[in-house]
């Protein structure tokens, strides 16, 4: 088989990206457009605004990423799109305009799931780097600004199949980055900041209780068999919207209200705050308060994934999506998955968050396959991955 050089589209959420990636193994260009400065405002991604921005930005993109990996439009062998899930509107823009060029220049269009493409960015960087050989099972959690899913992923042939074995009963991890940072007053998106932040604290001042996650009682409707793989399924799922509250209340027993209101309009009023910034007007109990819950949340996780992966005696792990680039998370996840001989692959920083090379990559598979998308094929904001 020569080689197929896929034209990747991602905009399900707030970055506009287009990349070209060789046989899914070679990166050859990968561009992003980041709405970050529109939605900041706001402290979160405002969708309507989401789908403009993607609208004024989703030609240039392709256009700089075709340019860098000195390609034309007629040179790409296929085009791979975003199909879900995320933001319908945002969706829309990339498959619209994946459709019209695939149409225009008569090549095939492939339709991906964008939590298999974060799956998909680590197996890239590896093929990249000359690993080729992957030992199954495969675990992958993906840990996101919209996500928190753990799955069991196998592949047949050239097709891969996804079992989702957990996932957040609520907020997602990275939501949970982003509403703590917005309520301690240190602007949007809050994971990198907190990254960052947290090394300067105490990660063990403030103790937070251990997500409760409450089942409806199924006992009685069940048999003991089932029961027993229901029991499973819950000890792998996720929930954050505790820990979220948890600050809160913390945030009001010490009276910390109006300091994080002068830090909120301290930072409002730097262009792009740096790491001294947000030191300058933090104090040590907020900065202890930050370290204490990264703590905890790369704790749950970590301690998560790796009894997942006891259970279900996988062989290898992937950690992917936005959290991913999480420092300690990494640290964590390093030394842990040593500890049990289990090896735990991440994408780099870029390849992390959201990207169209990791698009461009699960793309691939399909390609070989001939799994084509229809051309009457539509966005899918609450897509599953199987
Ligand atoms: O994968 P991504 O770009 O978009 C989604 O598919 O959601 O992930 C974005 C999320 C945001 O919630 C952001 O705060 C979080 O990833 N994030 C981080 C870090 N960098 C980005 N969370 C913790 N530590 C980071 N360094
Ligand atoms: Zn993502």
């Amino acid at each position: 088989m020569s080689d197929a050089y896929i034209l990747g589209i991602e905009s399900s959420c707030d970055e506009t990206a287009a990349a070209v990636v060789r046989s899914g193994e070679q990166l050859i260009s990968n561009v992003v457009a980041s709405q970050i400065a529109t939605h900041q405002p706001y402290g979160g991604v405002v969708p309507e605004l989401a789908s403009r921005e993607h609208l004024k930005a989703i030609v240039p993109v392709v256009r700089q990423a075709l340019h860098e990996a000195r390609h034309t439009y007629d040179s790409v062998d296929a085009i791979a799109v975003t199909r879900g899930p995320g933001l319908a509107g945002s969706l829309l823009v990339g498959i619209s305009y994946a459709k019209a060029l695939a149409f225009a220049l008569d090549k095939p269009l492939i339709s991906v799931n964008h939590l298999e493409g974060h799956i998909h960015a680590v197996l890239l960087e590896e093929r990249q780097k000359g690993n080729h050989e992957l030992q199954f099972p495969v675990l992958a959690l993906v840990v996101s600004g919209g996500h928190t899913h753990l799955y069991l992923a196998s592949q047949r042939d050239s097709s891969w199949t996804y079992e989702n074995i957990g996932h957040t009963r609520d907020d997602a991890a990275g939501e949970a980055f982003d509403k703590v940072a917005k309520l301690l007053g240190l602007g949007y998106p809050g994971g990198p900041v907190i990254d960052r932040m947290s090394a300067r604290g105490d990660p063990r001042a403030v103790k937070f209780p251990p997500a409760q996650i409450k089942h409806p009682d199924r006992r009685g409707r069940l048999d003991g068999k089932a029961v027993e793989a229901e029991e499973t399924r819950r000890r792998f799922d996720f929930s954050y919207s505790g820990i979220k509250t948890a600050i809160l209340r913390y945030v009001e027993a010490h009276d910390m209200r109006s300091s994080i209101e002068e830090r909120r309009q301290a930072l409002a009023n730097i262009a792009k705050p740096k790491v001294e910034d947000y030191l300058a007007h933090c104090d040590g109990q907020t900065l202890n308060l930050v370290a204490s819950f990264q703590r905890a949340m790369v704790e749950d996780l970590v301690e998560k994934t790796l009894a997942a992966a006891q259970e279900f005696e996988v062989a290898t792990l992937f950690v992917t999506g936005g959290v991913a680039a999480n420092a300690e998370l990494r640290q964590t996840f390093e030394r842990e998955a040593a500890r049990e001989g289990l090896p735990v692959f991440f994408p780099s920083r870029p390849l992390s968050t959201d990207n169209a090379a990791m698009i461009a990559a699960a793309a691939y598979p399909k390609f070989l396959a001939k799994d084509f998308a229809p051309m009457d094929f539509s966005a899918e904001a609450g897509l599953v991955l199987r």
